[in-house]
């Protein structure tokens, strides 16, 4: 039970001082989108040289949502009276401006916002230290020894639970038809502040080293199991795990509110054993990888959906009852909770998105 005084972890703030991603690449195009993180609606859009920018998604007029005017050179045009906010979130035109009269000074809020290894990343704490940090780098993205599968996770729950999920391996008998590995034992826990790094010893089904083993994925009968490493961290507010030498996932967090997460599930089989591969032109090499493109999508879909489903109900379970203790032996769990808590004390928040940003 929580002592006196301490917040529950289910109610926990995330820390904004950190890169989170709000959409993949392709969901940016010449529209507009908007997109919600952490109860804050954010318009992004690509301006005249395809570079995305990210306002707060609320026109400084009359409060309708900017997403849904149109790009006008760099700036977006509001499509109620027409007014135009530039990057900066300041007004730069109004198409109805007599010639006696000045710009209006209101601002909204822009958000610091890169584009890198196919994800939109947006920075939504204080920016003057988004400089200091980067995104998580994902290099097998663009690598052309992997192969990249993209699920998305849909969860009505805190962002905890989907954490406390991906941390805990034991959690590997809910798939029994999907799952790459069984007989988790956990070896070691490792904790900091920033991170949480969990070794589990694991008896793998696939063995990716030849080229006929790829079809180990398709005919559940050829896998033979052996044993293996299975290394999962919490990077936060991230995760990534290796399974073995094949396969690599991330689990990129976008944090709707405190009762949704939204989050990229990314998954890349490796084709480092092909080593007679790598001597072919790299366009077909690129064509090869981008042509496998999604090859493991209904596994990858089928773990999530199995995933959000117990996720759900225990949100559901705490709210009904937030009381109730549940029962805890794995270590990692803790230290995953420790950290959350760490990281939601050392936001200090100091920009609150809610409130306006006026100059005058
Ligand atoms: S509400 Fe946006 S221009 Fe009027
Ligand atoms: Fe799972």
């Amino acid at each position: 039970m929580n002592s006196p005084g301490r917040a529950d972890i289910r109610q926990l703030e995330i820390n904004l001082n950190h890169w989170y991603v709000v959409a993949c690449s392709q969901e940016v195009g010449e529209q507009p989108v908007s997109v919600m993180f952490w109860e804050e609606a954010i318009a992004l859009y690509r301006d005249s040289k395809g570079q995305v920018q990210a306002l707060e998604d609320r026109c400084p007029h009359r409060f309708v949502k900017l997403s849904q005017g149109r790009v006008v050179e760099d700036a977006l045009e509001c499509a109620y009276h027409g007014w135009q906010i530039n990057p900066q979130g300041q007004c730069s035109a109004v198409p109805y401006l007599a010639a006696n009269q000045k710009l209006p000074s209101c601002r909204i809020r822009s958000y610091p916002v890169r584009e890198q290894d196919g994800f939109i990343w947006l920075f939504p704490g204080e920016p003057a230290l988004a400089e200091h940090t980067s995104p998580l780098a994902i290099p097998e993205w663009e690598h052309l020894n992997y192969i990249g599968t993209v699920s998305v996770i849909d969860a009505q729950a805190h962002f905890s639970f989907l954490v406390e999920n991906l941390m805990d391996m034991y959690h590997g008998h809910l798939h029994q038809n999907y799952q790459a590995w069984t007989g988790a034992v956990l070896e070691e826990v490792e904790e900091t502040s920033d991170r949480v790094d969990a070794l589990y010893h694991v008896q793998n089904y696939y063995r990716i080293d030849k080229i006929w083993s790829v079809s180990q994925l398709f005919f559940p009968q050829l896998r033979r199991l052996h044993p293996d490493f299975l290394k999962v961290s919490y990077i936060y507010p991230h995760w990534t795990s290796e399974l073995g030498k094949d396969f690599k996932i991330y689990c990129l967090l976008c944090p709707i509110s405190p009762l949704h997460t939204r989050a990229y599930l990314v998954h890349f089989t490796s084709l480092n054993a092909f080593t007679n591969l790598h001597k072919l032109p790299d366009d077909f090499r690129r064509f090869v990888k981008n042509r496998l493109f999604g090859s493991a999508q209904s596994l990858l879909d089928g773990l999530v959906r199995e995933d959000v489903q117990m996720i759900e109900q225990e949100q559901q379970a705490y709210l009904n009852h937030p009381e109730r203790f549940p029962y805890e032996l794995n270590r990692a769990v803790a230290s995953v909770q420790r950290l959350i808590r760490t990281q939601a004390e050392r936001s200090t928040a100091s920009v609150d998105p809610k409130s306006e940003i006026r100059s005058r």
